[in-house]
């Protein structure tokens, strides 16, 4: 379902030790990217429990936007694989809130990659557009 002049929300994720900072390089460096998004830093991408992403998609968020370090570089050794693990368990839990894979999206964005965090996001505001409103709203 698509709907002219939709503009999402998307409650964003960020690690403290890298994703946060390819945030704020993307900022300082004046990247462009959508304003939709809303960023919640975490310790790392690993503390975020799926219960906190369904809230978000009931309670008023048309997306979720995950950002952790590179496989290898989380500061906490396997945090960012625990939320690769969960991210199964958030795609089971959409089903049965009937809410469409595209509301959720797991990425790594490193310290050093502002360009990459504005493509994300970029990417993840287009994808969740398409889908339309959280039917929760
Ligand atoms: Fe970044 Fe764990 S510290 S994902």
């Amino acid at each position: 379902m698509a709907d002219n002049g939709f503009e999402p929300i998307i409650i964003t994720y960020c690690c403290y030790w890298c994703s946060y900072t390819g945030a704020d390089l993307a900022g300082t460096s004046r990247l462009q990217y959508p304003h939709n998004i809303r960023i919640i830093r975490v310790q790392c991408s690993g503390m975020v429990h799926p219960n906190l992403v369904i809230d978000a998609l009931t309670n008023g968020a048309d997306g979720v936007l995950m950002c952790g370090c590179h496989e290898g570089d989380c500061h906490y050794r396997e945090g960012n694989l625990r939320a690769k693990a969960r991210a199964d368990a958030i795609s089971l839990m959409l089903e049965d809130f009937n809410l469409e894979p595209e509301r959720y999206r797991l990425e790594w964005v490193s310290a050093s990659e502002g360009p990459r965090f504005a493509q994300v996001v970029t990417e993840m505001v287009e994808q969740v557009k398409k889908v339309g409103p959280s039917p929760y709203k």
